[in-house]
């Protein structure tokens, strides 16, 4: 038997889109329906990255859907660039009077979640869609799976495929469940959690001979780094010594604090962009959407941005019958997309290492930093960038 449900809007995928999604809507008076495969604990506990541009942070504290950005997490106004054994400094505050949030994506979606139940919204963990139905009707429906197994149809008036890179509602919008514009990199990031102090006050971005190096924070207490190696590497083939001495040799300058490592994986880099983000009633965002490269720490903040658009173009069509919004929202929604699929790969190429560098390229490169951070222009290009275009 088949259990049928109704809704205004079915949402699939619980991750920040979704769920940003749902709470704007109910704000607006429009039900919703989300579904994930996972369990709330996998949703609430996978370790994402952590920068939220201000204006992410504004919609956050804004809408309610996240009230502990501010207090529990921590304003960031620059980074550091480092290459040829020394830092430079990207103010964003003195550049372009603004800055970022270093709040982990996971507590974002703790926040969300609390916020999605506490209004009493349907939020459904352990539910697999399999596929998406009747785009070009005016009933689009969902064919999922419970908890139990067991089938579950969501009828809806539109349907949003927020589920992540592995989209199943792809395929309804593009017609094929990979179609998208696509770029791979010869290599990824091998991330560790450790329990030490921060090394420095701001992110550091180093590129060195030896690739590259991100030391990220967590907290008082733990830590994030990165360091690129190749994409095939296997995670536990590392002893800690070996990843500090990886990590330290690709920071040259700075001393990093060391600890215990708690936590180890390795991260693969694409960019992808899908030939088409709406088909009739169903519309794709975040990374079903589009996935970026972590380097420009762009992954959540597109997606909200995506959402931000989407949720006023679903107003209208639904409270006002009127499409032009609907009609509107690839384009609209491509213009940032595409900016930031720009800024993602160019700060990866920019301060990465790739397998066939020649001498020229090395030099090359750090020529291309030099022109960055010894003009203002390419400074403030850079923090306009990382902290976001207006929304
Ligand atoms: C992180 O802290 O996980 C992080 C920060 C900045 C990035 C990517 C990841 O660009």
């Amino acid at each position: 038997m088949t259990t049928s449900v109704r809704t205004r809007v079915a949402i699939i995928g619980a991750g920040p889109a979704g769920l940003l999604l749902s709470h704007l809507l109910a704000d607006a008076g429009i039900d919703s329906v989300v579904i994930d495969s996972r369990t709330r604990a996998e949703i609430e506990t996978t370790i994402r990255a952590g920068i939220l541009e201000q204006g992410t942070v504004e919609v956050l504290e804004a809408t309610g859907a996240s009230e502990r950005v501010r207090s529990a997490g921590n304003r960031h106004d620059g980074i550091e660039l480092r290459f040829a054994g020394e830092g430079h400094r990207i103010d964003f505050a003195g550049l372009v009077g603004r800055g970022v949030w270093l709040y982990p994506q996971h507590e974002v979606l703790k926040d969300l979640i609390a916020a999605r139940l506490a209004g009493g919204q349907d939020l459904r963990f352990g539910v697999s869609a399999q596929r998406v139905e009747g785009a070009d009707t005016d009933r689009p429906r969902v064919i999922a799976t419970d908890a139990d197994g067991a089938p579950l149809e969501i009828e809806a008036d539109f349907v949003v495929g927020a589920d992540g890179s592995r989209s199943v509602a792809r395929e309804a919008v593009t017609g094929s469940s990979t179609g998208g514009y696509f770029r791979e990199y010869p290599f990824a990031w091998f991330g560790i959690l450790c329990e030490a102090p921060p090394s420095a006050e701001e992110l550091i971005y180093s590129n060195s001979p030896d690739g590259f190096a991100l030391i990220s924070q967590r907290s008082a207490t733990i830590q994030r780094m990165y360091f690129q190696c190749d994409p095939e590497t296997d995670p536990t083939a590392f002893s800690e010594a070996e990843l500090w001495d990886a990590l330290q040799t690709r920071v040259p300058g700075t001393t990093l604090r060391e600890g215990p490592i708690f936590q180890r994986d390795v991260l693969r880099f694409r960019s992808f962009v899908a030939h088409e983000l709406r088909r009739g009633r169903v519309a794709l965002v975040g990374d079903a959407a589009h996935t970026v490269p972590p380097t420009g720490a762009k992954g959540m903040n597109l997606a909200v941005a995506d959402v931000l658009v989407l949720e006023r173009a679903l107003r209208a069509l639904l409270q006002e019958g009127d499409e032009r919004l609907v009609d509107a929202y690839a384009q609209t929604a491509l213009r940032r997309i595409w900016k930031a699929q720009h800024f993602s790969w160019w700060m990866t190429n920019m301060l990465h290492v790739a397998p066939d560098a020649s001498e020229f390229d090395r030099l090359r490169q750090v020529g291309e930093l030099r022109s960055v951070v010894e003009s203002e222009h390419g400074r403030a290009y850079l923090a306009e960038a990382y902290t976001g275009w207006p929304l």
